[in-house]
């Protein structure tokens, strides 16, 4: 199988521990109870009269009580990693957009779709035959680049094999697709067999990874508050009542002990090796490309295994907020260990600020047109070329 950027994510996550995989919905419980009654009713019409056993009740319920919360976290990367390509407005203005790829000579186009069912195609020339797919879902927030999921009037599923660019604005090969391509149907996407297609959503979804694309309801789209929180039916209605305390009633991953904390965020992120697995450890050291995932290149880290636990991801990030790109706004998170006289470690003797620009440089050259900050926290040995 080739190695795509999801593949890659995959491939390092696989026999992963418990963590926000294990909160997924199945396919059992189709439908949201309170969003879009009406496409429950179109997937099955029973279901919909019956009490929804799945407890979730819809991550737009929890605006009402943590509102603060739900207007940051809606703006951010987590909720916007999975659209409907009509939704794109910066893309939807721009079309038509064109990328030839002079290697397998083939030439892209991203147009207005002629089927006003569909908002955009994707439409691939090569050796005087076209073909074209309709583009569904833009997967990615966009801070580094969009890749897309489209599908063909003969229903095949595919990821693109252009997508979108944050750093040049334009298309470009999508990683992990460069291999040489024979005709017009097999330049346009990576296909995609229902388990590789539910794989590839798993991650940039709350829930229902497993319907056919074109059936994804929005509000199961993107990771919303219930993927971390868990089903959040329970913990409404003793709210509500004032049953219960609220910490009973909900996952609060912010309360997990590091390793395991690394392990839930890990589930997407890529999850640490188990306890006394060297080979893991040994590769995730000489890799670079394990940049990517922050929780494997942190536990190499002395902060991590020499800070008794302490160490986590919610350290340095609030998981609700857009990822915070100046390195001066780590800085109190290094100090609150490394400043002041009773610190746990050890402080620096050549330089007192900017901290994670010496000592979590960026990775690249792995990911088209993207850098990644290596999360073993270290002293770097060498200034990279
Ligand atoms: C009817 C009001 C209400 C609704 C709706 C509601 N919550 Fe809460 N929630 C509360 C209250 C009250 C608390 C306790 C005080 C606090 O931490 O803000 C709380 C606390 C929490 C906590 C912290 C628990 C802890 O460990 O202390 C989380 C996490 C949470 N809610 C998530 C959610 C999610 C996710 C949803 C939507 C599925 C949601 N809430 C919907 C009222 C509500
Ligand atoms: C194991 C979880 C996982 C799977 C499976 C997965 N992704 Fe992702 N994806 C992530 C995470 C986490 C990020 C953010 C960090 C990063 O870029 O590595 C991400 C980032 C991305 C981005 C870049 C967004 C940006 O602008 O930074 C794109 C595009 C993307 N994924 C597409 C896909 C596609 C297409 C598939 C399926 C073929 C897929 N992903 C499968 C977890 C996953
Ligand atoms: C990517 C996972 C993730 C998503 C998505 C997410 N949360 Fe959280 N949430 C967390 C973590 C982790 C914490 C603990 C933060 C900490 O302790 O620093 C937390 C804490 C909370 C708390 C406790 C109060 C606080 O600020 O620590 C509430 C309430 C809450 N989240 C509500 C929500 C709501 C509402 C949404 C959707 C709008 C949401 N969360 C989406 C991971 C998530
Ligand atoms: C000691 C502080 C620290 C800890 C702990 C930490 N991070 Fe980071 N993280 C950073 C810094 C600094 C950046 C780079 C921000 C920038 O782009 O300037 C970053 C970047 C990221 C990015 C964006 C990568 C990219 O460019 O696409 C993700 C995703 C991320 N961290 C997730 C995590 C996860 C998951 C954990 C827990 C396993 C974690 N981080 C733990 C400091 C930290
Ligand atoms: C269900 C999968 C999933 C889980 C669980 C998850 N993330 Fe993410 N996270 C993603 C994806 C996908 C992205 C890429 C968003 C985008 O397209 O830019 C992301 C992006 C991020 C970013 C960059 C945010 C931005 O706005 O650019 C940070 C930081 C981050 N995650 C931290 C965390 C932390 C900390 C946890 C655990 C509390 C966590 N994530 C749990 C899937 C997940
Ligand atoms: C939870 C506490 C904690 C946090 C937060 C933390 N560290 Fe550390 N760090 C440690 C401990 C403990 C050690 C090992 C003992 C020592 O160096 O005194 C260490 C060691 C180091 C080392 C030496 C590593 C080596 O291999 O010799 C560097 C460099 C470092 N930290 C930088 C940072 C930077 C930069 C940040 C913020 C991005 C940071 N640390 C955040 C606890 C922490
Ligand atoms: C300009 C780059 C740079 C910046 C910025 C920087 N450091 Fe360093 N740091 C280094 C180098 C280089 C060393 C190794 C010095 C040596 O071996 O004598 C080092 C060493 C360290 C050590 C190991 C000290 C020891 O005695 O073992 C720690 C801990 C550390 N830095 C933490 C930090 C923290 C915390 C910050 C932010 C307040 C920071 N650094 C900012 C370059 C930097």
């Amino acid at each position: 199988m080739r190695n795509s950027i999801g593949m890659l994510i995959g491939k390092s996550t696989r026999g992963r521990q418990p963590g926000a995989g294990a909160l997924n919905g199945k396919a059992g419980s189709l439908c949201l109870a309170a969003v879009a009654l009406a496409a429950c009713l179109w997937m099955s019409p029973s279901r919909a009269l019956a009490t929804d056993e799945s407890g979730y009740a819809g991550s737009s319920q929890c605006v009402q009580c943590h509102r603060e919360i739900a207007e940051v976290q809606l703006e951010s990367g987590h909720p916007l990693t999975l659209r409907r390509v009509r939704s794109l407005s910066r893309l939807m203005e721009s079309v038509p957009l064109e990328f030839s790829d002079p290697r397998n000579q083939v030439a892209y186009r991203i147009e207005r779709s002629p089927d006003r069912e569909f908002a955009l195609d994707l439409v691939a020339a090569k050796s005087g035959e076209t073909d074209r797919m309709h583009l569904l879902w833009g997967m990615g927030a966009g801070r580094k680049g969009i890749t897309f999921v489209g599908m063909t009037d003969a229903g095949a599923y595919g990821q693109s094999r252009v997508s979108w660019y944050q750093s040049t604005g334009g298309l470009d090969i999508t990683t992990g697709l460069e291999d040489p391509v024979d005709n017009a149907y097999d330049a346009l996407a990576d296909w995609m067999s229902p388990p590789q297609r539910e794989h590839c959503f798993a991650c940039h979804t709350t829930r229902n990874a497993d319907l056919p694309p074109e059936r994804m309801d929005p509000a199961s789209a993107g990771v919303h508050c219930e993927r971390c929180h868990g089903p959040g039916q329970e913990h409404i209605q003793a709210m509500t009542q004032g049953e219960a305390d609220a910490a009973s009633t909900v996952v609060n991953p912010g309360r997990m002990p590091a390793i395991e904390q690394l392990y839930f965020c890990g589930a997407c992120h890529g999850a640490p090796p188990g306890g006394n697995d060297l080979q893991a450890l040994a590769r995730f050291m000489v890799d670079k490309e394990v940049s990517r995932f922050p929780a494997q290149r942190l536990v190499l880290s002395r902060c991590y295994s020499e800070s008794r636990d302490q160490l986590k991801c919610t350290t340095c990030h609030d998981p609700h907020e857009s990822l915070v790109q100046t390195p001066a706004s780590y800085d109190s998170k290094c100090l609150s260990c490394h400043g002041g006289d009773h610190a746990m470690a050890s402080g620096c003797k050549v330089a007192a600020s900017r901290c994670s620009s010496c000592h979590m440089p960026f990775e690249g050259g792995f990911m088209t047109h993207s850098e990644f900050a290596d999360h073993w926290i270290r002293i770097v040995a060498e200034k990279k070329p």
